[in-house]
C-alpha cells in the first residue's frame, strides 16, 4: 500500500440489507475507483455494536443505535484508496438523510437518520481502530488492480 493509500471501515446497516441496497452502495465505492480489501455479512452482538460506537455510550440515542446495529446481518467491509476516509464519508453525505444532499448515498437512499443505511470512518485513528474490530488481520486482501483485458 502506497504511503498515501488509506482504508476506511464502510459498514452498510441492517436497513441497507433489509432493503436490497447493498449492491447498489458497493457499486458507487467501486465505480468511483476505491479498492474493496475485506467485505463479509456477519451478525453484530449487542457487544460488539456497544463496543463499535463505545464513543456514543452517554448519547440518549445510544441503546436504541445498538439495538438497532444488532438486529440483524450488516455487510462489513474495507475500502482501500487516496483519501478514501474523507471521500467515503462524502459520498455517504450527512448523519440526517433529510439534510444529505442529492448524490449522496444517504441523501439517494434514506430518510430518517436512525436508519440512515451506511456508517463510514471518520478518521485515520477511527479507521484503524474499527478495521481491528472487525476484522482479523488476514481477512484484510492486499491485491494490485490490474488489466482488465486479462479477467475476460
Ligand atoms: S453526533 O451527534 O455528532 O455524534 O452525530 P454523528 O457523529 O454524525 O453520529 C454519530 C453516530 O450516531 C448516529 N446517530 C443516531 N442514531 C440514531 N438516532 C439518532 N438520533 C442519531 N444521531 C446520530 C449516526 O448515524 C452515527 O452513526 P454512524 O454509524 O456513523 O452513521
Amino acid at each position: 500500500m502506497a504511503d498515501s493509500t488509506e482504508r476506511s471501515y464502510i459498514m452498510l446497516k441492517p436497513d441497507a440489507v433489509q432493503r436490497g441496497l447493498v449492491g447498489e452502495i458497493v457499486q458507487r465505492f467501486e465505480k468511483r475507483g476505491f479498492k474493496l480489501v475485506a467485505l463479509k455479512l456477519v451478525t453484530p452482538s449487542l457487544e460488539m455494536a456497544q463496543k463499535h460506537y463505545y464513543d456514543l455510550a452517554e448519547r440518549p440515542f445510544f441503546p436504541t443505535l445498538c439495538k438497532f446495529l444488532s438486529s440483524g446481518p450488516v455487510v462489513a467491509m474495507v475500502f482501500e484508496g487516496e483519501d478514501v476516509i474523507r471521500q467515503g464519508r462524502r459520498m455517504i453525505g450527512a448523519t440526517s438523510p433529510l439534510a444529505a444532499d442529492p448524490g449522496t448515498i444517504r441523501g439517494d437512499l434514506a430518510i430518517i437518520t436512525g436508519k440512515n443505511i451506511i456508517h463510514g470512518s471518520d478518521s485515520k485513528e477511527s479507521a484503524e481502530a474499527e478495521i481491528a474490530l472487525w476484522f482479523k488481520p488476514e481477512e484484510l486482501n492486499s491485491w494490485k488492480k490490474t488489466d482488465v483485458e486479462a479477467w475476460v
